[in-house]
């Protein structure tokens, strides 16, 4: 994934300052970083970003990695650099076929692991007879894979940047420029931006660019549009332990905000869907991990509203559907950058099959390949564990499904919420008694499915437990096999008689059940009780009283709640 800064300017500028703006691309990758500037820093170090050396400069490029190819060490971190130390680069993405290059690289030392490193010794081998841009345009003509790449040569005062399949994109700043993986980088110090388009190259110094773009083998020059972004720079942790939590304590605000915003700014692209929707064939959801979850929630509530939906997850797309140009695909992403889900697009494109997307990030290249786009305007979400993301997602796929006769009432979600939050202690308790066990189960029927698949990822990202969300019925198809004395159920239980009998299925073999429902039942024993009657804010209040539980768990394990080992915020690798 890693995040990808390149700063040149006018003026000095600190070291530090590239580093600030490094921290905000965290949510991309953070086990390693570093910086080098052209006054002489080059700093490499395993762990997340930090303060370095003060150095006064007025070029620098810096990294903060999510490792791929090579492990975690200072060795494999960016900027690599080539033989001379004189060409410095940092990538995000993955280059395929590094091993071809290298083979061709004779003589060459290489001092880490990576595919990234060998871009700076073809560069310094390239460089010998031809210009950069010629460079530039051989590299791209015999790369496979995918890259944002920014390179820094001693002693030239351009920055050259390329790109294909990852993000990048320029923010024009006063006297100076700064190329980085996305805008929150530099939101607060511009809001005028310049989205790099697929095969693009530029070449950008302290008082311009130049954009060009590779077109049957040839770069051929661009011009580019500058769109004013309207970003309010990243978040505080206020007083909360960790984000996870305050993003949680959000959700009731965000929830009415966006309910508020359908039923007002965004309502002409509302209705531009819904016309989608009416006229395609089929709808079909693509989407990764806790987005899925939510659009399993939305092929339940169209369907019931008569709509045919279904929801594939990104990365098996190609191979287990067949689409045409009669389908409409929706994609759900928070961060609108998943590399899964953007690949699974450009495959249905081509296919003739219409985009439309739910997003949370605007201005992600998922929201710029859409026909048509919601934002899910639940701000941003730094805890690599999506919850306030999930709640909006929900809501607007519900929403959407209203709009052909299901469910119309949005007003008390807020409030439904809050009753859950209202049960944090209790939760609490709960959590600390079974923060110890190997295996958690999660059992849901219908709209309560996704929701215990929803439960069971929170509770592996960040407590690090086994947990399976399952579907109530197919727990006797094997899984109770696994259930002995005392094995931990979380059972989402509504008005469904079938749940009950799962529950004492499980009850019978001794397992633990913990009820998360809205009866009053003393069969359940333990139960975290929530308020709502109806499906919609059942689900909500059930992912919720969820979302608390992994929390607690992995806050009792002094676990690190927001940067859970091995993740990342934004997938933007295959
Ligand atoms: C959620 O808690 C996870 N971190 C992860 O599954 C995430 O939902 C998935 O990577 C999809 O991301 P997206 O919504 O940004 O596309």
């Amino acid at each position: 994934m890693c995040g990808i800064i390149g700063l040149v300017s006018q003026d000095n500028f600190s070291s530090n300052e590239v580093i600030n703006m490094l921290k905000r691309l965290e949510y991309r990758g953070y086990d390693s970083f570093g910086i080098v500037t052209n006054s002489g820093l080059f700093e490499k170090e395993v762990g997340e970003v930090k303060p370095v050396v003060e150095n006064k400069c007025t070029q620098a490029v810096a990294h903060t990695r999510w490792a791929t190819t090579g492990g975690v060490t200072k060795e494999n971190a960016h900027p690599h650099s080539d033989c001379s130390g004189n060409i410095f680069l940092v990538h995000n993405g993955i280059l395929e076929n590094y091993l071809d290059f290298k083979k061709r690289l004779v003589g060459h030392k290489f001092v880490s692991e990576t595919d990234t490193e060998v871009v700076a010794h073809y560069f310094e081998e390239k460089t010998k007879t031809k210009s950069v841009k010629e460079s530039v345009l051989d590299f791209m003509n015999e790369a496979e894979g995918t890259f944002a790449i920014v390179l820094m040569i001693r002693g030239d005062k351009n920055l050259y940047a390329f790109k294909r399949g990852s993000p990048l994109s320029l923010g024009l700043l006063e006297g100076g420029n700064v190329l980085a993986s996305d805008i929150y980088a530099f939101s607060d110090r511009t809001d005028k931006t310049i989205f790099f388009n697929e095969d693009e190259f530029a070449i950008v110094n302290e008082s311009g660019y130049e954009f060009y773009r590779l077109d049957n083998g040839i770069l051929n020059p661009v011009s580019k549009a500058i769109t004013k972004v309207k970003w309010s720079g990243t978040e505080e942790k206020k007083n909360f332990d960790h984000y996870m939590i305050k993003e949680i304590y959000e959700e009731p605000e965000v929830a009415g905000r966006l309910v508020n915003s359908l039923q007002t700014e965004q309502m002409p692209e509302l209705e531009k869907l819904k016309q989608m929707i009416s006229s395609a064939k089929r709808t079909v959801f693509v989407a990764s991990g806790t987005s899925y979850h939510a659009a399993l929630l939305g092929v339940y509530f169209l369907n019931k509203a008569g709509i045919e939906a279904h929801a594939i997850i990104a990365s098996e797309f190609r191979n287990f559907y067949l689409v045409d140009d009669k389908t409409l695909i929706i994609a759900v992403t928070q961060s609108g950058e998943t590399m899964d889900v953007i690949e699974a697009l450009h495959g249905m494109k081509s296919k003739g099959a219409r985009i439309a997307s739910l997003v949370n990030v605007p201005y992600s290249t998922i929201q710029r390949m859409s026909n048509v786009s919601i934002n899910i305007e639940a701000g941003q979400e730094i805890c690599v564990a999506a919850t306030k993301s999930f709640v909006n997602q929900v809501i607007a796929l519900t929403y959407l499904a209203s709009l052909f006769g299901y469910e119309k009432d949005f007003s008390k979600i807020p409030e439904d919420i809050r009753n859950v939050l209202s049960e944090e202690e209790k939760i609490k308790r709960i959590a600390k008694s079974i923060a110890k066990s190997g295996d958690i189960y999660i059992i849901g029927r219908g709209y309560l499915y996704p929701v215990a698949r929803e439960i069971a990822l929170k509770i592996k990202e960040i407590s690090y437990i086994h947990a399976e969300g399952m579907m109530g019925g197919e727990l006797k198809h094997g899984t109770l096999a696994l259930i002995e004395k005392g094995t931990p159920v979380i059972a989402l239980i509504d008005n469904k008689p079938e749940i009950i009998s799962n529950v004492m299925e499980v009850k019978a073999r001794g397992g633990r059940i913990i009820a998360i429902t809205n009866r009053d039942d003393d069969r359940f024993g333990e139960a975290i009780r929530i308020s709502a009657r109806n499906k919609l804010p059942f689900s909500i209040e059930a992912a919720v009283a969820g979302q608390l539980l992994a929390y607690h768990i992995a806050k009792e394990k002094g676990l690190p709640i927001d940067r859970p080992r091995n993740l990342a915020k934004c997938v933007s690798v295959k």
